[in-house]
């Protein structure tokens, strides 16, 4: 069985490259895990820009490459198995990701597996918290996605119960962050400036809590709205933004959100274990409420420190091996990137 597994990640706007080491006993240790970002490139834009992330994956991919076996001082001989986000995600950013892995495959004449980007950002919580126990939920919040699924086996069963259908919770920051003059990303000044904040100030919307409501779906673009039509209101009125309590009130409605649907759908389902991953678990009011709602209702919880919860190549390294270990067949060489790859 491969032991050492490298993974590749280029879906958005990180360039990941990760290695780690597949045991007997079907753990997986990380080894290494590099990441160049071309963030700040698209900041002055409020957004990635597709062409500007393909454009920053081509010229860092090798060097990354080059970082992550240096940094766990291995050869590029050293690799059993290669893994590489074949979607979801921007369809030239995953090109370059997908053609690098291929060229490495054929070079080092070792197998390739086309993974899902979704499912790494679950499997990557393996590599803190150990194996992950089955059924389990997962809760996924980053910048282009948000998804309640079902995890009966990381390598092959994954269900969505419920998306977002409209913006990402990550999204959502981003536009909230500009309507109150927070810079690209917006979670991060967001937390920051809420905690200052009282999240009971103003009475934001909870989207798609209604009776008529898809259970587990989400929506986001009601409460951006509110945002936006909050502070204009302000802004006619001649009155300055209270940018810290318009953050802790958009904050604490979508950890409410969130939060209550993923408790409800693990209680309803008898699934005594969450997992929630992507750039927004690293949010502290959505790791405090989860954590209170969760031990409230015998729920275990396990999020991934921040650095492993947002896009990197070690989460592409591990659902690779746990890939390997429960013997999926390889990819060929002719498979390509699918943006819209369903989980
Ligand atoms: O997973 P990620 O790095 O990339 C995507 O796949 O999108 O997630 C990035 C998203 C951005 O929208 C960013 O604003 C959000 O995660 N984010 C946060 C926090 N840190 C990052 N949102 C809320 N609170 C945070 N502390
Ligand atoms: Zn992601």
């Amino acid at each position: 069985m491969p032991r050492i597994v490298m993974g590749i990640e280029s879906s958005c706007d990180e360039t990941g490259v990760g290695l780690v080491r597949l045991h007997d006993d079907g753990s997986v240790e990380l080894l290494a895990d590099a990441v160049a970002s071309s963030v700040d490139q698209h900041a002055r834009f409020g957004g990635v820009v597709p062409e500007v992330a393909s454009r920053a994956h081509l010229e860092a991919m090798v060097p990354t490459v080059h970082r992550a076996f240096a940094d766990a001082s291995l050869k590029l001989s050293d690799v059993d198995a290669i893994a590489v986000t074949a979607g979801p995600g921007l369809a030239g950013a995953l090109l370059v990701g997908v053609s690098a892995a291929k060229a490495y495959s054929a070079a080092l004449d070792v197998p390739l597996y086309g993974v899902n980007h979704l499912a790494g950002h679950i499997a990557v919580d393996t590599l803190q918290h150990g194996p992950l126990p089955t059924p389990c939920l997962a809760l996924l919040v980053s910048g282009g996605h948000t998804q309640l699924l079902r995890v009966d086996d990381i390598a092959s069963s994954i269900t969505e119960l419920g998306s977002t259908v409209d913006d990402a919770a990550g999204e959502a920051y981003d536009k909230v962050a500009r309507l109150i003059d927070l810079p690209y990303p917006g979670g991060p000044p967001i937390d920051k400036a809420a905690a200052d904040g009282d999240p009971a100030a103003i009475a934001f919307p909870r989207g798609m809590t209604g009776p008529r409501d898809a259970k587990f779906d989400f929506s986001f673009s009601g409460l951006k709205t509110a945002v936006a039509r909050w502070v204009e209101a302000a802004e006619r009125r001649g009155e300055p933004i209270p940018v810290a309590d318009v953050a802790a009130s958009f904050q604490e409605a979508v950890a409410d959100v969130l939060t209550a649907k993923a408790v409800r759908a693990a209680k309803e389902s008898g699934i005594g274990t969450l997992v929630i991953s992507g750039g927004v678990a690293a949010n502290s009011r959505l790791s405090a409420l989860a954590a209170q709602r969760c031990a409230d209702a015998g729920i275990e919880l396990r999020v991934p420190r921040p650095r492993l919860c947002t896009d990197n190549g070690a989460m592409i390294a591990a659902l690779g091996a746990h890939v390997v270990a429960a013997d999926r067949p390889a990819s060929s060489l002719d498979i390509s990137a699918n943006p819209a790859l369903p989980v």
